[in-house]
């Protein structure tokens, strides 16, 4: 099945089995509040220090890619690297031969999951931004798993009409505004925390309105089983029934 044979919002429900979905949302710039969130989510959190320690096994391109993002003053698009090695081994578990990512930013999350993929694994990178994703290049082919990056600096929209989903595929975004969800057999939704501020979406705010809107949907929505992860920002499996 392709993207192209699907309206937008018929996408809703329509989608092929065997799929993993892995929605962030991006609405725009990040705010000062959500940003100072972000920032300290390890530092006063012992507990988190603790899990890092005992689970993170970063491959060295990874680190020096993490690191040369935070010199980034967009760093806080940048996804958590403790979430971003879960949905790696997402990957590994379901043996996925396909990864389609919307949002690359500077790549850190493209590389993790390039790494997860077999040789013949393809990712297929979507985003419009060339200077950010020049800033992941060099890393992808220092880790030797650039041939295994299809990156299209395009509209995903434009690139989604092309690519073929197929069993074993993982579909990640951090772009997600212009989509509604859809039903696949596991879908991952990241950032539904938002920093926090679901607790208290202020009306005028509309990222937060909007994230705590569709967790209050997914909630509601019968055809799907949930568990909803405080790993990074808030990671919500939905498992259609
Ligand atoms: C985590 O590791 C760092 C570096 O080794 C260490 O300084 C810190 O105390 C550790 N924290 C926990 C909670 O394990």
């Amino acid at each position: 099945m392709s993207f192209r044979d699907i309206s937008k919002e018929a996408l809703v429900g329509s989608i092929t089995l065997g799929v993993v979905f892995v929605a962030g949302y991006f609405f725009g710039k990040p705010s000062k509040k959500s940003e100072a969130i972000f920032k300290s989510h390890c530092k006063d959190n012992p507990l988190l220090q603790y899990i890092l320690n005992h689970s993170m096994r970063e491959h060295p391109v990874l680190k020096s890619l993490r690191l040369r993002t935070m010199e980034d003053s967009w760093n806080v698009m940048m996804v958590a690297c403790e979430q971003s090695q879960f949905m790696a081994n997402l990957a590994r578990l379901i043996k996925a031969k396909r990864v389609i990512e919307i949002g690359v930013y500077t790549g850190y999350n493209t590389l993790s999951m390039a790494l997860a993929l077999p040789d013949d694994g393809i990712l297929v990178a979507c985003d419009i931004s060339k200077e950010y994703t020049d800033i992941g290049k060099p890393f992808w082919k220092e880790a030797g798993v650039e041939q295994k990056i299809d990156l299209r600096i395009q509209p995903a929209l434009q690139t989604l009409g092309t690519v073929d989903l197929c069993q074993n595929s993982i579909f990640i975004s951090h772009k997600m505004n212009y989509f509604k969800p859809f039903y696949l057999n596991l879908m991952i939704i990241a950032y539904v925390l938002w920093g926090g501020q679901v607790l208290n979406p202020s009306p005028d705010d509309l990222d937060t309105v909007a994230i705590d809107k569709l967790n209050k949907k997914l909630h509601r929505d019968t055809r799907v089983s949930l568990s909803m992860l405080t790993v990074g920002d808030g990671l919500t499996l939905a498992i259609k029934l």
